[in-house]
């Protein structure tokens, strides 16, 4: 039957990777909301526009064209049929992308195109702020993953080969920001299941969510 896996947590928590071989596993379909978010941001700086200018930004939001692939096994983002994969992920685009998701039309936007894809997916994970509490509320599994400030940031200099103490105050910033705006979408859903990462590797997270599953 239908199964949607609502995936939320803060950077670093192990959501992607979790998100993604929960999604393999279970032959589904794999949505990264934070992709999108980072799409509208990168969209914004290329066309010279002031990330705090709400209106312009809203404006972009409403112009582009995303398209996005859902195989958890190779997801990709495009702008007006540009490419993102890499661009969305650097310094530029991870700086600026907490204001421009705070812009309520943008999030609008974005979730409206959310739950289109996830209506015309049988199965699918996922992975975002907003997922259990916003965009699906009605999943059949809320995730909630968490980890140490430690472990995170570890993990996110890891993956970029960023300086550590630089990556955990660039965490802190963007937690901060993403849980002050009006519409706080680091929320956990009242129902999710809170699995902490800290002392858990990516197999046993996907086993437990499995279970959770199945039981
Ligand atoms: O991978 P990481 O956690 O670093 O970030 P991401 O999932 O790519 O999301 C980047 C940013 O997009 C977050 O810091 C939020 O500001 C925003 N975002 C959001 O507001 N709502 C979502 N559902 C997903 C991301």
């Amino acid at each position: 039957g239908r199964i949607v896996v609502a995936v939320d947590g803060p950077s670093g928590s192990g959501k992607s990777t979790v998100s993604r071989r929960l999604a393999a596993a279970l032959d589904a379909r794999y949505l990264d909301t934070g992709a999108m978010y980072r799409a509208v941001t990168w969209a914004v700086l290329s066309s010279g526009v002031d990330p705090t200018d709400t209106d312009a930004v809203a404006k972009i939001a409403g112009e582009i064209e995303l398209t996005i692939g859902t195989d958890p096994t190779a997801p990709h983002i495009a702008a007006d049929g540009t490419l993102l994969d890499a661009e969305i992920r650097g310094p530029r685009v991870t700086a600026a992308v907490s204001a421009v998701a705070a812009v309520p039309a943008v999030r609008q936007t974005l979730v409206a195109m959310q739950r289109g894809i996830i209506a015309a997916a049988e199965r699918i994970v996922v992975e975002g702020r907003d997922i259990g509490t916003v965009v699906a509320s009605d999943a059949e599994l809320k995730v909630y993953l968490t980890a140490s400030a430690d472990a995170r940031a570890r993990r996110r200099s890891a993956e970029y080969a960023t300086d550590v103490s630089a990556t955990a105050a660039d965490l802190a910033r963007r937690d901060r920001l993403d849980s002050t705006r009006p519409v706080d979408p680091l929320q956990q859903a009242p129902d999710a299941v809170v699995l902490d990462t800290t002392e858990m590797g990516i197999d046993e997270a996907v086993e437990r969510l499995r279970d959770l599953l199945q039981g």
